[in-house]
């Protein structure tokens, strides 16, 4: 079943809205969150179109212990420096598809393969060898890292789970990474500015959802989104979080919203 809480595409919506334009189907993986990619998948086979999975935000995250990112013909991910593991900036791509994976490699050298021999509009995409060997460590302690996001997670829920908010929960079958912990709740703004003056980093993810930015801004209806984007509240679970930040977090939110 279908959950808005989920925070990824309504496969139902997403039937309505493919036209004979459509070219791809670009699911988020929000906050860490699976999309229902069986639902979605099975909807692109149909009308035969592609998948790309947007993984910026989903290292770690699997379902049925197969990463998200590779349900697809294309996985995106990013090692932006707030990221479950970092290089700094850069990112990558997966996929399985020889032929995706040649053209990508010149996509990133100036659409060159050997050098001098531009087939294709490229540009410089290299992920530098210093972001390279950051990540490569980085790699090495991201299983310790998702652990503690985990425990950080499970102990939020626990001491939040009285309040009226909509707390987040895995769905059978995934194991989420705990990007973020994303709450939902009415009185949002003033919640977050209170946390805020008390030192809590908590931030809306994303209280201007992207279809209404100025360079995307169109008439599309998506009221799961706007429902999303005004109530949504991201509350600190990162590694460096302890429990006595977690407590902390928790008295404050009790004494704010029983106010
Ligand atoms: C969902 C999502 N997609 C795409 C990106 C872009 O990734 P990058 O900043 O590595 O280009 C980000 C990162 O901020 C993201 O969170």
């Amino acid at each position: 079943m279908w959950l808005p809480d989920n925070y990824t595409m309504d496969p139902y919506d997403l039937k309505k809205k493919i036209t004979k334009k459509s070219k791809a189907i670009m699911p988020v993986h929000l906050y860490g969150n699976f999309s229902y990619m069986d639902e979605i998948s099975e909807i692109a086979d149909r009308h035969n179109i592609d998948v790309v999975e947007d993984a910026a935000q989903s290292l770690g995250t699997t379902y049925k212990k197969k990463q998200s990112g590779t349900f697809s013909r294309l996985g995106c991910f990013s090692m932006y420096a707030a990221k479950v593991m970092t290089s700094g900036e850069g990112g990558a791509i997966v996929t399985n598809d020889k032929e995706v994976f040649e053209k990508l490699r010149k996509i990133r050298n100036h659409g060159m393969l050997h050098g001098y021999d531009t087939r294709i509009l490229g540009l410089n995409l290299r992920l530098p060898e210093l972001s390279a060997a950051i990540a490569k460590i980085q790699m090495k302690k991201l299983p310790k890292f998702l652990k503690k996001r985990e425990h950080n997670a499970k102990i939020l829920t626990e001491l939040l789970d009285d309040l009226n908010f909509i707390l987040p929960r895995e769905r059978t079958g995934v194991k989420v990474n705990w990007y973020l912990y994303t709450i939902s709740t009415k009185n949002r703004d003033k919640l977050a500015k209170q946390l805020n003056e008390k030192g809590i980093g908590a931030t809306a993810y994303y209280s201007i959802p992207a279809h209404k930015t100025p360079f995307y801004k169109s008439k599309i209806e998506l009221p799961m989104t706007d429902w999303a984007a005004s109530t949504v509240l991201s509350l600190p679970v990162h590694p460096l979080v302890t429990e006595d930040n977690l407590h902390y977090i928790s008295k404050t939110i009790h004494q704010l919203v029983e106010k």
